[in-house]
């Protein structure tokens, strides 16, 4: 009989192979940043970092949140939070969750069942994919961005409640839903939509407030998540919908109920970066530098591009050890760069996730030009 540890090790030494394996790498030392997903760059915002730190230290709050928010963990001030987020992005209510792993899986674990078919983007993030698993239904995913393919599983949907899930931009793409003709087939199929904006939070729409804002679906969407970990600069996330669902899911969302809430600090400090994201300068800085990313990649490399108008920019390199190459030369410059590798993508779509933020400067991306232009060309 094999050994755990043996089994373990064997599973690490296929990894290891097929140039998979994962480790923890510190990017605090490099000297630019094209990797976080800080697009506005809100975890480095001196002005924001004061802000916090003062009202910490004028009301000092306890250390953590003592318990669940079904027990000690709840506060006012907490509820007060979520309802003014959920003011800011034109939904009537919404509950905050630990992270956007811990909305994503207590959401879709708990809203339907065996009777039921969830239909989600190929290329949903694998917090949507476990609450799908946790939740039994029925499965299917539709081709990326694919309306036909996505209309072909729906019609195959014959019993039970249809829900379909999406993400506005997708992580590792940077591309962007065809959302107004999602909206439109789950209208036709009578299927419930849940949009993810994890990455168009505080990108996409007036003053960052999403996707769904920007297209005028708010009413039309069943549910949204927005997480505060990526442009927000803090951590954690909230699931926007009606007063209905939001009690549903203080009720049956595990993910909500049998963990310790969020600490003060992190709450303060959601509150304070949706003020800043209010009036912030950011994403226009952010714009002016995707169209100068534009101008100084060679037309033969931008063409390696995955087609997107978001901050993430996917240059693909086929191939696991190819992209960790490259990425390590940005790496010995000084450059933080991911390669994202097989299993994380299907094999043969490899990439470096260039992310760009409002922080970085023309000659940064000069520079990214350069080093592409040499080690590519
Ligand atoms: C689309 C999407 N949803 C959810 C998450 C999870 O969010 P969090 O990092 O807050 O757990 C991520 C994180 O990468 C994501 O890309």
């Amino acid at each position: 009989m094999l050994s755990l540890d043996s089994k373990i090790n064997n599973k690490l030494s296929l990894r290891r192979a097929k140039d998979s394996f994962r480790s923890l790498v510190d990017y605090g030392s490099a000297r630019i940043d094209f990797c976080s997903n800080d697009y506005l760059g809100f975890a480095r915002n001196a002005d924001l970092k004061r802000r916090i730190h003062e009202r910490l230290e004028a009301d000092i709050p306890p250390i953590g949140a003592t318990g669940s928010r079904l027990i000690s963990g709840n506060s006012h001030f907490c509820e007060a939070l979520e309802a003014k987020i959920a003011e800011f992005h034109e939904a009537a209510a919404g509950l905050i969750f630990n992270s956007g792993y811990d909305a994503n899986l207590g959401l879709l674990a708990c809203l339907s069942d065996r009777n039921d078919t969830i239909i989600y983007d190929e290329l949903a993030h694998a917090s949507i994919r476990d609450g799908i698993r946790l939740s039994r239904s029925k499965a299917f995913s539709f081709r990326h961005n694919d309306l036909s393919d996505l209309e072909k599983k729906l019609q195959h949907a014959k019993e039970g409640a249809r829900i379909i899930v999406v993400e506005s931009i997708y992580s590792m793409d940077g591309d962007q839903a065809p959302l107004l003709e999602i909206h439109q087939i789950a209208e036709q199929y009578g299927a419930a939509l849940i949009v993810d904006e994890a990455h168009a939070t505080g990108v996409v729409g007036p003053q960052g407030k999403g996707l769904v804002v920007e297209l005028g679906l708010t009413q039309k969407v069943f549910a949204r998540i927005h997480t505060f970990g990526k442009a927000l600069g803090c951590h954690g996330a909230i699931v926007l919908g009606n007063d209905n669902l939001r009690n549903y899911l203080i009720n049956y969302a595990r993910s909500f109920i049998y963990t310790t809430a969020l600490p003060w600090d992190s709450l303060i400090a959601i509150d304070e970066a949706y003020q800043l994201l209010a009036h912030t300068q950011a994403q226009q800085q952010l714009v002016e530098l995707q169209a100068h990313f534009k101008k100084v990649i060679p037309p033969a490399i931008l063409a390696n591009f995955i087609p997107a108008e978001s901050p993430i920019k996917s240059l693909l390199i086929p191939g696991n050890q190819a992209a960790k190459k490259l990425a390590q030369s940005f790496a010995q410059q000084g450059i933080a760069i991911k390669a994202i590798l097989a299993p994380t993508v299907p094999a043969g779509q490899e990439r470096l996730r260039i992310c760009l933020h409002s922080f970085n400067t023309l000659a940064e991306i000069n520079t990214l030009a350069e080093i592409l232009n040499q080690e590519l060309c």
